[in-house]
């Protein structure tokens, strides 16, 4: 049996996927260590994540910091191998896509330690994203596949991934969010965000192609200047955001009904998005929250890797155009229910490591 696990997390996603599964993995007795890359290190992108949703703090912080993605990737794999020469797990489970994931499991994966990867099989088939390779090479390299839906199988088959290693066991977000429903309820957005129920768009906004370019960025603050003018927005600003608005003298220009405040914990964020009357996003994980609670989601993006979210009609993958603004301010909540999104993807993924 894979008794010793090295569960690694280290960006804020990762945070979010990884609370209940290792509560649950504790209970069943799996010895777990929680090695923290340190990709995200400010308080308001790791620490508030622990708090929230009582995660104990890591075992190990890699303590990389944020550079160029080749020296973040290289330095997570190599202050990861030091601590595999010392103590070496039976399973190495990663979440995600981001450059922890990837940098994690090729370090493990060259001293032939078992590797698993929750969240496989997702594609945007888009490339450009740094994510997408993060993907397609965590899944080729990982022995265990944790699917969270029936297209992410696949998209892995379509890679030519044989079966024994491809496992669906549902959505590990919804876990998270089923698991901390209680406390969502109990926060007073009214009071803290001096916003009422229905009556203000929530936004977020970080993919490098839609906040690195000077153009993009301004075509997406004239349209969210449009939107302001018909529903006040609620903004908090990712750092990457924060300093290319500013870079590039955008800063200024945004509507003052549109409150640009720092990146928020993670359940005033779910409880941002249940009273939202829409949200407008780039990020993955928003647009299934939105699917899961029914709030209309509009992604800027020209492709997404949850396409289950278009389906279900929550979600609509948006140019900044005009065309979208009146849909944008006058949209109507949808209540919607996807297979395996329903609280109990870690046990599923417990009881395949338990047989392995
Ligand atoms: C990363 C992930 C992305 C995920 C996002 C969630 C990759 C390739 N991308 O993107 O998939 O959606 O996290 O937030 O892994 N910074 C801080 N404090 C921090 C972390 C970052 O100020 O704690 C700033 C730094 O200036 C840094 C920039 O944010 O240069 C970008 O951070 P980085 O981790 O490189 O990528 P993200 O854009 O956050």
């Amino acid at each position: 049996m894979l008794n010793n696990i090295h569960l690694i997390v280290g960006a804020r996603p990762n945070f979010v996927k990884c609370a209940v599964l290792y509560a649950k993995l504790k209970e069943s007795g799996f010895n777990i260590k929680l090695i923290h890359t340190g990709q995200h290190y400010s308080s308001n992108m790791s620490d508030i994540f622990f708090n929230d949703l009582d995660i104990p703090r890591e075992d190990i912080n890699l303590n990389v910091g944020s550079s160029t993605h080749a020296e973040q990737t290289g330095r997570i794999m190599i202050e990861y191998e030091k601590i595999l020469f010392d103590d070496r797990p039976d399973l190495i489970m990663v979440f995600g896509d981001v450059n922890s994931t990837i940098a994690t499991v090729l370090a493990g994966a060259k001293l032939h330690v078992k590797t698993a990867h929750i969240e496989a099989g997702l594609r945007s088939n888009d490339r450009t994203m740094p994510e997408e390779i993060n993907r397609i090479a965590t899944d080729v390299i990982c022995d265990y596949l944790f699917a969270p839906g029936s297209d992410g199988v696949e998209n892995l088959r379509e890679q030519g991934i044989p079966d024994e290693r491809i496992f669906l066991v549902g959505n590990i977000m919804i876990d998270t969010l089923t698991g901390h429903m209680d406390k969502i309820a109990g926060i007073n957005i009214e009071n803290t965000y001096n916003v009422k129920k229905g009556e203000y768009v929530f936004l977020t906004l970080h993919r490098p192609s839609n906040v690195d370019n000077k153009d993009r960025l301004n075509d997406i603050v004239c349209f969210l200047n449009r939107i302001a003018a018909g529903s006040p927005i609620v903004f908090p600003a990712h750092p990457r955001t924060v300093k290319n608005l500013e870079g590039f003298g955008l800063k200024e220009e945004l509507s003052d009904n549109i409150r640009m405040i720092k990146p928020i914990s993670y359940l005033s964020s779910i409880a941002m998005i249940r009273s939202a009357s829409a949200v407008i996003t780039d990020s993955g994980g928003i647009q299934e929250e939105t699917t899961f609670l029914g709030v209309p989601c509009f992604t800027l993006r020209k492709n997404t890797e949850r396409p289950v979210t278009v389906e279900e009609g929550t979600n609509m993958l948006i140019e900044p155009e005009e065309k979208h603004i009146d849909d944008i301010i006058n949209s109507s909540p949808k209540q919607c229910s996807i297979k395996y999104w329903d609280g109990n993807t870690s046990e599923r993924i417990i009881s395949v490591i338990k047989e392995l």
